[in-house]
């Protein structure tokens, strides 16, 4: 039998009001600075106003070099950044959430127009399957990463913990998941590496295991370190980028030994079974470890909310808070709720706010 929805969780001293999250969610809004919209900062406020839980931000760029995967996004770096988000983090605390800030590095999925460096890094000199839907042509070929690279990649994700403590976050999320940089050197399929980062899979979680190690020390231990993880990519939808459910397994034990407070699990569905069994990826995940898990894809309203939460202890959404701002509400009453389609996703990128 699965705990309520509405009964509280608590996340390493941090007492969640119930078990709903707002997914982190990208808005490339960012004219300039790398700050967001104000009305987008506003959306994340009123969906603690409203009874979220836990709020993530959009994914956060690490860096002025190489990370940027979209037009407009933010970075937390600067002190004029770090100032712009201190009455945000407030706020969502006033009205009784926690905040965690996701960072980013996007690896192979940059591309020259609006990536700072002019080129693009990668474990290994290997593009993603799809075009790249904003420019409509393929991903250029990133250059393999060098050891260089890696710790000025490392240290992006450093500074920006270091801007997000300064801002007020009650937690940082490292982005492992979707295909992005972390997630590429995570599986073989983009990462054929034959140095210490490539290989074996504890050779291919070296990278990770680099940045939650020089992460956590500035993340202090009543604070959140959280790690998102998938088994898919944006621009490799089909692709399985881990093999086996031994593979998974072995992955979520490398992760539940690390200085970490939670593990996020994405997926498309959580009710799909994973790896050819016929146990969820969520359920496979809890079997290995006690780490506190989030699950999310495919939660709209409370049965479903409440049936992910059978292998899980906290549920995010991410579409059913973007295009709803009453949806913690209407969860609590049981009511009918849609299943949104990604492209009613679409509004999260115009400049029309959201309500
Ligand atoms: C507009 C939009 C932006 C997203 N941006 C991010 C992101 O920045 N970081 C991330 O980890 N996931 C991102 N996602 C994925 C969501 O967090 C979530 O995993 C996915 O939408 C499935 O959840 P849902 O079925 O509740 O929509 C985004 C999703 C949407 C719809």
């Amino acid at each position: 039998m699965s705990k309520d929805i509405f009964s509280e969780f608590n996340l390493n001293g941090h007492v969640l009001r119930n078990r709903l999250g707002v997914a982190p969610m990208t808005r490339m809004s960012s004219v300039a600075d790398s700050i967001p919209r104000p009305d987008v900062l506003d959306f994340l406020v009123r969906r603690a106003e409203n009874g979220a839980a836990l709020v993530f931000t959009e994914a956060i760029v690490t860096d002025y070099e190489s990370a940027q995967g979209y037009p407009g996004q933010a970075r937390l770096l600067t002190q004029r950044q770090i100032d712009a988000w201190k009455p945000v983090t407030a706020a969502i605390r006033h009205h009784g959430a926690v905040s965690v800030l996701q960072m980013f590095h996007c690896g192979r999925m940059a591309w020259p127009e609006i990536n700072p460096a002019g080129r693009s890094i990668a474990p290994s000199a290997l593009t993603p399957q799809q075009d790249n839907p904003l420019t409509g042509k393929p991903y250029p070929v990133p250059d393999t990463i060098s050891l260089f690279d890696i710790d000025h990649v490392i240290n992006g994700f450093v500074e920006t913990a270091r801007g997000a403590m300064a801002a007020g976050f009650d937690g940082v999320e490292i982005h492992g998941a979707h295909g992005y940089l972390i997630s590429q050197f995570l599986s073989t399929y983009a990462n054929q590496r034959t140095d210490g980062y490539g290989g074996s899979l504890e050779n291919r979680f070296r990278l990770a295991h680099d940045i939650i190690a020089a992460v956590r020390p500035v993340v202090p231990r009543e604070r959140l370190l959280t790690f998102r993880i998938s088994n898919w990519g944006v621009a490799d939808p089909d692709v399985s980028l881990f093999e086996t459910r031994e593979e998974w397994q072995s992955l979520m034990k490398l992760l539940a030994d690390e200085p970490l407070d939670a593990i996020s699990v994405s997926t498309y569905d959580f009710k799909a079974p994973g790896f050819g069994t016929d146990q969820t990826i969520a359920a496979l995940t809890r079997a290995v470890t006690d780490l506190p898990l989030m699950i999310c894809g495919k939660i709209h309203d409370r049965p479903t909310a409440q049936a992910a939460l059978e292998h899980a202890d906290i549920v995010l959404a991410a579409k059913s808070f973007l295009l709803n701002p009453n949806f913690v509400s209407d969860v609590r009453e049981g009511r009918e709720l849609p299943l949104h389609r990604s492209t009613e996703a679409n509004v999260a990128y115009t400049e029309a706010p959201l309500i």
